[in-house]
């Protein structure tokens, strides 16, 4: 009878079980806190994502992931992406020419414009200049360096912005939002956005990642799938060639060490000081994995799925140890690299590429999944 009962409880139990996560019931602990003060007061916040051995800070200020702490193959957690231990090391940082936009959200457009201006309808658009004549990451005001507003959702948070029409220049009021969750290592970024006038966009994650919490990326081993890169001229802006990766540097077709080639002597690898250049991925625009990352000593792995139809790869060659990060560490040479999901640089002004432009009535959608894992 006992025994009974108890099966009939387990059967419940399992029963309950399988019903949740029929639902996809949240099971990742959301938590939220004050993160500091903007110079004009207003409040920010810094939610935390926690499953398991896996945990995930984010704040409002620029939807900055802050802290990822992953297990290595011991169990042994650490965080593994660079940033500033409180909110005024971003905020100073973010204004100062040091910038390296550790962690945020990149919008309205991630990566380069050439002369700082593109056309649309026949309108002419000028951007600010912050990198030459150029526009990178939309200049000094973009979605890194705003506040946005939060809700916590199911394993995560959803952060959402209103880029007014020609806020740094780009057209359209623009309702953006972020969502971030993390279930089972997997941060998820899901991009959504609506305008009101025809505009463009591009928007990505910048985190930094140091798998072995330490140290140089240089025996980092990376695949990335992509048989075509964007070659670039002597201020990062695509030449419009989609170049074949095969018998060059950057072919990571097959898992090679970052320092393995890095320093080969090669005209874009000297244009870029090191990898810094866009990957024409071969995923179809599915979503699918494309690119992954193993360090050999701790054993983590970051895989990269995306439906993007490209990855900005960045080794943080313009790192040189003058910003103090974390717990005042100085942010050395090719102490990160960055895996940007992304359009093609330079896009607006590239019509061979594939478009950026976003419509009235149209809902830009798409997503990205840092995904850690071990062996
Ligand atoms: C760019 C680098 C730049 C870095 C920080 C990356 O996305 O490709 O050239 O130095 O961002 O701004």
């Amino acid at each position: 009878m006992t025994a009974k009962i108890l099966l009939g409880k387990t059967a419940i139990g399992f029963l309950l079980l399988a019903a949740a996560s029929l639902a996809g019931e949240a099971k990742t602990k959301v938590t939220s806190q004050p993160f500091g003060k903007m110079p004009d007061g207003t409040s920010v916040e810094i939610y935390t994502l926690t499953d398991g051995p896996f945990e995930a800070q984010i704040t409002t200020y620029g939807g900055i992931v802050v802290s990822l702490k992953a297990p290595d193959r011991t169990g042994k957690p650490a965080d593994v992406v660079l940033g500033f231990d409180d909110l005024n090391g971003y905020v100073a940082n973010f204004n100062g020419p040091s910038n390296a936009y550790f962690g945020a959200i990149i919008g309205r457009y991630a990566n380069r414009i050439a002369n700082a201006s593109f056309t649309l309808d026949g309108q002419k658009y000028s951007l600010p200049k912050n990198n030459g004549d150029n526009t990178l990451h939309s200049g000094t005001h973009g979605f890194n360096n705003v506040v946005w507003k939060a809700k916590a959702v199911p394993n995560g948070v959803e952060l959402s912005y209103l880029a007014k029409d020609g806020e740094t220049g780009f057209p359209g009021n623009l309702a953006t939002t972020v969502r971030y969750t993390l279930v089972k290592g997997d941060l998820r970024i899901e991009y959504s956005a609506e305008t009101d006038k025809d505009t463009v966009l591009n928007l990505t994650n910048h985190s930094y990642f140091n798998l072995a919490g330490g140290g140089d990326i240089l025996k980092n081993e990376v695949t990335i799938d992509a048989s075509r890169f964007t070659p670039v001229n002597a201020n990062l802006i695509p030449t419009g060639e989609l170049k074949s990766v095969e018998g060059t540097p950057f072919d990571f077709r097959k898992s090679t060490a970052v320092g393995a080639r890095i320093n080969a002597d090669n005209e874009q690898l000297q244009l870029g000081h090191g990898y810094d250049h866009n990957w024409v991925l071969d995923n179809g625009g599915k979503l699918a994995e494309v690119a992954e990352v193993y360090e050999p000593s701790s054993g983590r792995i970051l895989k990269v799925f995306t439906d993007q139809p490209g990855i900005q790869f960045y080794t943080g060659n313009f790192l040189n140890g003058t910003v103090k990060g974390k717990g005042g560490k100085p942010d050395e040479y090719r102490s990160a690299l960055c895996l940007e999901t992304q359009h093609f640089p330079d896009s607006p002004n590239q019509p061979s590429f594939p478009t950026t432009e976003l419509k009235p009535g149209e809902r830009y959608h798409t997503v990205t999944v840092y995904s850690f894992s071990y062996r």
